[in-house]
Parts: C-alpha cells; structure tokens; sequence
C-alpha cells in the first residue's frame, strides 16, 4: 500500500487500537436541513474534538468546518437525489478529484446501492472512484446503503460489503444487524457501522459495543451524536467504548454524568427549561385544536418515515 493511503487511512482508523470513531454530518446531501442538523457549525464545533474523523460534504465542510482543525475529513463525494425524488438509488460521483484534493479530504465516501434498480451505476461508480482516488493515495469508503426495498440482515449485508470490498473499497460502512459476525468474516476490509435512526441513548452506546464485539473496527454515527439532547455527553460515552474499552453499563453512566455535569452549570440554556411555571409556549403543540398536529402523519404521505430507512 502506498504511503499516502497508508497515513490517510490511519489517521482514520488508529493504528494503534485498531479503531475508528467517525461523526456522520453528511445527511444533508438529501435530507435537506435534518432534524437538529438545521445548523451544521452549532452542531460540529462543539463535537469535533472528540471523533476521530468526520464524515461531511464539500459544502458543509467549506462552511461550517473551521479549516484550522486537525480532525481529518472524510468527504462524502456521491449524491444526486433527495428524499423527495423518486428514487434515492440513483447517485453519480458529485464531486472531482480536485476538489477533493483542494479540501484536503483523508478519504473520500461514496454511497452504493446493491439490489437496487441503480445499483450498476453506483457499483461501477465505486470501482472508477476506487481507481482515481489510489492515484492520489486516498483512500475510499463505501457506504452500504439500505432503504425500504432493500435488507438490512446478514445475507444482504454481507453480499453489500463484499461487493464494495472487490471492487476496491479501503474502508467499508454498514449497518449492525443479527449475525454481524457473518459480515464481517466475508469482508477482506475493515467495517465500520452507522448509527441509523435515533434510539434511546444506551440502546446506542449498546448497538456500538455489540458492532465492536462482532468485529467493526467503530462506528460512524450521526442521528443517535446530534440528535440526542446531550450531544457532547453522548460522542464521549461512544468514544469511551470505541476507544476506552468501556462496557455498556460503564459509558451509560458516564454519559448520565456529563449529563448532570452539564446541567449544573450556570449558563446552561436547558437548566430547569421545562419547569417554567409560566411559560406561555408551553405543552402548546398539545393544544386539542392544534391545525398543524400530527401533520407529518398523513397517512398518505409517500415519504413518511423514508428517511428512517437510512
Ligand atoms: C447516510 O447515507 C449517511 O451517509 C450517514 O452518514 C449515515 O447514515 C450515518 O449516520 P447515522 O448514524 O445517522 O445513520
């Protein structure tokens, strides 16, 4: 391996553990403004010192990213379809080689689709992706993608993270599921696991330990970071599994003391919000003849819940 793939690949994975902490903030590349991601640098600059890598777009990066970090960028290079389109599997390699050279990136993250009706496009996107991006000895990632139509146990897992590795992938992203270790065993590469949608927060910190314990070198997680109320709380209980060995019982607790930490300070925002005896705004959405409640559950909206698919 060269040595430019080399040195960009360990400042993602650390070589000296083996292990990877990476912060999704890419959603928006098709979800528009995500749910708590509405402002990407509030979300970012608290988080950035505790992962390892994060995983961005080029225009998040260049405006929401201060560019004196140290934190290496793994740039999300694949897109062309949004939530509301028809169909989320057709992406096309977004963004050049240059640009990426230009930002800086430490490997670049592009998105496949196997099983779907796009998948030729993206699996050879992969492959092309792969060919031009050794010649600068960055390294890619490849996000296994699943949606509705497509799996999300072993059998297809594996048969993603095993198409992504033969085409060349130095990196592969997937999600947790039932005999994980299947997954794992049938990829020549490392494996790191998305957080998928927003669980209770030691459902996550469990999902992490279980990935690690099935052989993931980490996790990539965005949804259950940001959108927990406690967000720095929450990386640092992931990052005492993923890097200080905690058990789940160990990084539950030390989440539930930053937390109170948190709400001990004198300028916390939060403290005591929900207890303002007269505060007019309050239970307002809860209002019996509220037009907007519940609007998001028409049920004949088509895009209901497609992003908790991701
Ligand atoms: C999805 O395609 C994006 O690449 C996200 O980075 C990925 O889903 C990980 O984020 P989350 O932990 O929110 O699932």
């Amino acid at each position: 391996m060269d040595w430019g793939l080399q040195n960009r690949l360990s400042s993602i994975i650390k070589p000296h553990n083996n292990r990877a902490l990476m912060l999704a903030v890419d959603h928006g590349y098709f979800l528009g403004p995500t749910e708590k991601l509405e402002n990407p640098k509030k979300v970012i600059a608290p988080l950035l010192k505790y992962c390892d890598s994060l995983m961005v777009t080029r225009g998040v990066q260049r405006t929401s990213v201060s560019a004196t970090t140290s934190t290496p960028m793994v740039l999300r290079v694949s897109g062309g379809s949004s939530i509301i389109g028809e169909d989320l599997s057709q992406e096309d390699i977004t963004v050049s080689i240059q640009d990426a050279l230009r930002l800086n990136a430490s490997a670049l993250a592009m998105s496949i689709f196997v099983g779907s009706k796009y998948e030729y496009q993206t699996i050879v996107n992969l492959g092309k992706l792969v060919s031009e991006a050794e010649q600068y000895g960055i390294p890619v990632l490849a996000v296994t993608a699943v949606g509705k139509e497509l799996g999300k146990d072993a059998r297809y897992l594996s048969l993603a993270c095993r198409v992504a590795a033969e085409q060349g992938a130095h990196i592969v992203k997937t999600y947790y599921c039932d005999n994980f270790e299947k997954v794992v065993q049938s990829c020549p590469v490392p494996i790191i696991v998305a957080g998928g949608k927003k669980i209770p927060e030691r459902d996550a910190l469990q999902l992490t330990f279980n990935a690690i314990k099935g052989g993931a070198v980490g996790v990539d997680m965005g949804r259950n970071i940001w959108q927990s109320d406690h967000s720095v709380a929450m990386i640092r209980a992931v990052r005492s599994i993923v890097h200080g060995n905690s058990n789940v019982d160990q990084a539950f607790k030390l989440y539930q003391k930053l937390v109170n930490e948190e709400s001990k300070k004198p300028n916390n925002p939060n403290q005591n919000k929900s207890k303002k005896p007269n505060n007019p705004n309050q239970n307002k959405s809860k209002k019996p003849n509220n037009p907007n409640q519940n609007k998001s559950k028409k049920p004949n909206n088509p895009n209901q819940n497609k992003s908790n698919s991701i």
